[in-house]
């Protein structure tokens, strides 16, 4: 990807107006891979065209399913569980975490060598926490030093069923295990500590896979499904990417004079976090006109600006928003005071590490804050902010949230690279400048 670096400088004038944010991106994801692996045709609306997608798109047709845009959908004939083909080429996922991880959990069953890589973000990413859970299924997983990507995956035709209890709260690994079940005979489970985004569960059903989920004693959740499992073609409806709201949320309750409307963002309990913890900093943000749609909550935001205090965000909320902690900083070093925002060591293993990527973007413009352990402190209210340089690290939510620090700051921020905005927020700075936003 080219480089494509910005200047932002301060908002002229309050953010105004009624907008919808892209797909939301693991939903996207899902809804391409489940319907390549059911019987009968599926359309998807609302599928976020972002690059990260679009390479589960070209991953999926390599193994085999016809995926075709038609109109505003996307149409997929899928394959059958058991039935997708050698692909003839390496995968590459790009930029995409949830691509990788998720696909290795399909390909674990699949009994054919695949071989897949990505960008040099993805390829310094963790993959051991699947290829380890996976490999009890009798797949043969070959990775680089440190279980990163390029990797090649021998899948198994006798795939034998997992009890996993997850090491860390993700759903990439929950889903990548439960993908591996739907091919093995017999229940697989998996259990959570802490509960994490629903999507895979909720979507399987919704192709007719039986999936049960029982809440445990100590809140965590113990998932089951038996395979081998058929998957029956149905339309998927994707709602707006709350994560990807959070940058124009964030932007209006930090520029003075806003009052947006965000319609039709994905609003599922499992995903919220962020929402609850802007409003407890005394963000002005309505959620109204409340559904269903698709099977998934979804609902309208408006958003004001607002006088924002500092805030304890405990870490069991941490899976509820583990993707906005970024612009969450942004916001809290705009607000009166300090903040605590724990339990981050997940966020290093990200598309960046961004723990310490947010703590640099803070730092250079201004903002004081403390890392202690796994914990940030960002210290709010401290005077003149911005002026500073960004470097994003090929992640696209830490381009995001320096655009909205520069939004609000008195001095311009300048942004190394914004072209893997692209991954998951494609006309994010058109969508800002329709608001108001006067990016140039
Ligand atoms: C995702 C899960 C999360 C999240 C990612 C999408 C998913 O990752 O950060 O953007 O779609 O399952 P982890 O499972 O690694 O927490």
């Amino acid at each position: 990807m080219n480089q494509r670096p910005l200047n932002v400088s301060r908002a002229q004038t309050g953010l105004q107006g009624t907008t919808r944010v892209p797909g939301d991106k693991s939903i996207s994801h899902r809804s391409l891979m489940f319907a390549a692996l059911a019987a009968g045709q599926t359309r998807v609306s609302g599928l976020l065209e972002g690059e990260d997608v679009l390479r589960t798109a070209d991953a999926m047709r390599a193994l085999g399913a016809t995926i075709t845009r038609d109109g505003d959908n996307w149409v997929i004939d899928g394959r059958g569980v058991g039935a997708l083909s050698e692909p003839e080429d390496v995968l590459d996922m790009g930029n995409s975490g949830t691509a990788a991880r998720l696909l290795s959990g399909i390909l674990a069953t699949q009994p054919f060598l695949s071989v897949m890589t990505g960008d040099a973000s993805l390829r310094s990413r963790p993959m051991r926490r699947v290829t380890a859970p996976l490999s009890e299924t009798g797949a043969v997983f070959e990775t680089r030093e440190g279980g990163r990507l390029p990797m090649a995956v021998r899948g198994t035709r006798d795939a034998k069923p997992l009890h996993y209890r997850l090491p860390v709260a993700s759903a990439q690994v929950k889903s990548a295990v439960l993908l591996a079940g739907l091919n093995a005979h017999g229940e697989t489970t998996v259990e959570e500590p802490v509960a994490t985004r629903d999507h895979t569960e909720n979507m399987l059903r919704h192709f007719g896979v039986n999936v049960d989920v029982e809440v445990m004693s100590d809140g965590g959740r113990r998932i089951a499904l038996t395979g081998p499992a058929e998957l029956t073609a149905r339309d998927v409806v994707v709602p707006g990417d709350p994560s990807s709201a959070a940058f124009p949320i964030v932007a209006a309750l930090l520029v003075p004079g806003s009052d947006i409307l965000i319609t039709g963002v994905g609003l599922n309990p499992l995903r919220t976090g962020l929402f609850q913890t802007l409003q407890e900093m005394g963000g002005d943000l309505s959620i109204l006109n409340e559904r269903i749609e698709g099977g998934e909550a979804v609902g309208d935001i408006r958003v004001k600006h607002s006088a924002l205090h500092g805030v304890e965000v405990p870490s069991d909320r941490a899976p509820s928003m583990i993707d906005e902690y970024p612009v969450l900083a942004v916001a809290c070093a705009f607000a009166e005071g300090a903040s605590r925002l724990l339990g981050l060591e997940e966020l290093r293993v990200k598309e960046s590490d961004r723990l310490a990527a947010t703590v640099a973007l803070l730092n250079v413009n201004g903002a004081a804050t403390t890392v202690e352990g796994d914990n940030l402190v960002v210290h709010g209210g401290g005077g003149s902010l911005g002026g500073g340089h960004v470097v994003t690290h090929m992640d696209h939510r830490l381009a995001m949230s320096a655009v909205v620090f520069g939004l609000a700051a008195e001095k311009a921020v300048s942004i190394d690279d914004t072209a893997f905005i692209e991954t998951s927020f494609p006309g994010f700075v058109a969508l800002m400048n329709a608001l108001g936003a006067g990016i140039r």
